[in-house]
């Protein structure tokens, strides 16, 4: 599952035996049989959060976690992922991406992913919804063939000009001398990501389908950044289900409904199955 090409700094997953807390994977508020689906004509809508963990066994480090051992615990995000320090120092910062964009290239999609895909495509053959918001920049969710995914601190296979706004599928390495393809711009491209102190994209489209989920599920993430670590609080006070799947009990933990944890791509897959059951 780990691939040996990958960057060491940027895969946790190296040499690290494997911490297993499973619990039992039956939860009842995991599955969107709730009361809130018997006011509705019985199309069911589910709503998945997905973070760094549901990539972490694709070898993409996350940025944080229990042992210390995240991006974050080896590199500073205030000198590498601000638009203050890209306009201090864009090499560094263009440097960082590069290193991170060639792991992604060399990264597949796992178990996880392949299962939400599954998920998107069978609920929409009954009739149902699926709303995938991640808030990864990898595109292993699109590489496991889930067809719409609502990426919310955008994308780090895209480049995006500053002067123009135009944003561009970028696969190699970006620097400060690459031009703009549309408007011939020189050192205006910058990573096409949510930076820290910058808003996330697609609010207004995640809010209304927030409203509208009969289950809000959040999949691999600590639940450490807003906005979209206030995603549960919204759920509930709109009176939907929650339930969080994680390896470890994330920092907004108790408000969920229920949880299962353990690896992403054992949990998943089960979830997915016993849902489409449901
Ligand atoms: N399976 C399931 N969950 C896992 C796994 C795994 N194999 N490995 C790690 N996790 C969990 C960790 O326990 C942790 O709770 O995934 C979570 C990852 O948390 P973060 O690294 O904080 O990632 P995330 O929540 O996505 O970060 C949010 O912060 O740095 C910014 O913009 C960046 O989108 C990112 C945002």
């Amino acid at each position: 599952m780990v691939n040996r090409h990958l960057d060491p700094h940027l895969n946790p997953w190296r040499g690290h035996a494997l911490r297993i807390e499973a619990r039992p994977t039956v939860a009842r508020h995991c599955h969107g049989a709730s009361e809130r689906l018997g006011k509705r004509a019985m199309s069911r809508h589910i709503f998945v959060l997905t973070g760094a963990g549901v990539s972490a066994e694709s070898g993409l480090g996350t940025f944080r976690d229990k042992a210390g051992e995240g991006i974050w615990a080896k590199f500073d995000p205030m000198k590498l992922a601000t638009p203050q320090a890209f306009a201090r120092d864009p090499q560094t910062v263009l440097a960082f991406y590069d290193a991170r964009r060639r792991n992604l290239l060399a990264a597949r999609p796992n178990p996880a992913h392949v299962a939400l895909a599954r998920l998107e495509r069978e609920l929409a053959a009954k009739g149902d919804r699926l709303t995938l918001v991640t808030q990864n920049i990898d595109d292993l969710h699109e590489r496991a063939g889930s067809k719409e995914v609502v990426h919310m601190h955008g994308e780090l296979l895209k480049a995006r000009c500053q002067s123009c706004e135009a944003a561009h599928a970028w696969l190699n390495d970006l620097t400060v001398g690459d031009a703009c393809p549309r408007c011939d711009r020189v050192g205006a491209l910058r990573p096409d990501i949510v930076w820290f102190g910058e808003f996330p994209h697609h609010l207004h489209e995640i809010d209304r389908a927030l409203r509208d989920a009969d289950l809000f599920v959040a999949i691999g993430t600590s639940g450490a950044v807003y906005p979209a670590a206030g995603f549960v609080a919204e759920a509930r006070a709109f009176g939907v289900p929650t339930c969080e799947i994680n390896l470890e009990a994330a920092d907004n933990a108790l408000l969920f409904d229920d949880a299962l944890y353990g690896p992403a791509t054992e949990i998943v897959p089960a979830w997915v199955e016993e849902t489409l059951r449901t």
